[in-house]
């Protein structure tokens, strides 16, 4: 049985990556968000996990619109990075963990969750941002990345995707090995970035999520696709990745450190650390 030692949120947006490029992380716009992950870096530190799976979405760097899966798992013995368009430094490849990405690929299928299965898969900002907030100066573990849709609609559910992610905690719970595992989230929180909304926040319904987050995450399961654009934005929707890593946590969790900062370019920005509040039996 893998140990999950908690679950991590970020926001990912790219110019995070390009203040990072620059050594921007002192400056007064950027020092609110960026002392954030001091406190996540000394949780990491003191116990590491041996690997990370990811949810996470792809912004048309490997998955466009001519071909869309809903969710897409790596199964890859790494994930390269390319340039997307965004200026930023392209990364070298991020080590994968095949064995137990297949593991959590046979849970998932099992489960009737028809997933993609991508033994070659480019990683965009979503995933390398968060993976170098929280490992700035050191390799980081082997990931496995789960892409959730949020680009072409129509969009799994917030349902649909904390029960992905339950899916996953259970393959998690029924690996033979001892590995402690990280649950990374990426996106969000509200955010829009065009049309006539463009550059729209909603601190309260972000607050609201993220309790609800916490402390029973089946409420949220009562919004639709459409109340999600309408109350956290277009890209607001990118709050399904946290969802699904909650799921993942599967029992109750406390919630070891938080920090929402507005804005973020156009993203209400949040980094959120989860710890289970006691070890799960088995699946
Ligand atoms: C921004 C936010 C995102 O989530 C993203 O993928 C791209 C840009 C932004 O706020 O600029
Ligand atoms: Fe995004």
């Amino acid at each position: 049985m893998a140990q999950i030692i908690g679950g991590v949120a970020t926001s990912h947006v790219p110019a995070i990556g390009g203040a990072m490029a620059k050594g921007l992380q002192q400056d007064p716009y950027w020092k609110p968000f960026f002392d954030g992950f001091g406190k996540a870096r000394k949780w990491l530190a003191e116990a590491p996990p041996d690997a990370v799976v990811v949810f996470y979405n792809d912004h048309g760097l490997n998955f466009f619109l001519d071909k869309m899966p809903t969710f897409a798992v790596g199964a890859a013995a790494q994930y390269p990075n390319a340039d997307e368009g965004w200026g930023l430094p392209v990364c070298r490849p991020y080590r994968g963990d095949q064995a137990l990405s297949w593991h959590i690929i046979e849970q998932l299928v099992a489960d009737e969750f028809d997933v993609t299965t991508c033994q070659e898969m480019l990683v965009d900002h979503a995933f390398t941002i968060p993976m170098q907030l929280l490992w700035p100066d050191s390799e980081p573990p082997p990931a496995i990345p789960i892409a959730i849709n949020t680009v072409q609609h129509p969009l799994p559910s917030p349902a649909r995707c904390l029960r992905l992610g339950r899916s996953v905690g259970r393959a998690l719970a029924g690996w033979p090995g001892a590995q402690r595992v990280l649950v990374l989230a990426t996106g969000g929180l509200s955010h829009q970035l065009d049309g006539q909304r463009a550059g729209f926040i909603n601190k309260a319904f972000d607050m609201a999520f993220l309790d609800q987050l916490v402390a029973g995450p089946e409420a949220i399961c009562r919004h639709s696709i459409r109340d999600i654009v309408e109350q956290a934005g277009t890209q607001g929707v990118e709050l399904l990745m946290w969802l699904a890593m909650r799921g993942a946590l599967r029992g109750p969790v406390r919630r070891a450190h938080q920090n929402y900062h507005i804005p973020i370019s156009n993203t209400a920005a949040c980094l959120l650390v989860l710890e289970p509040e006691r070890a799960v039996a088995t699946a």
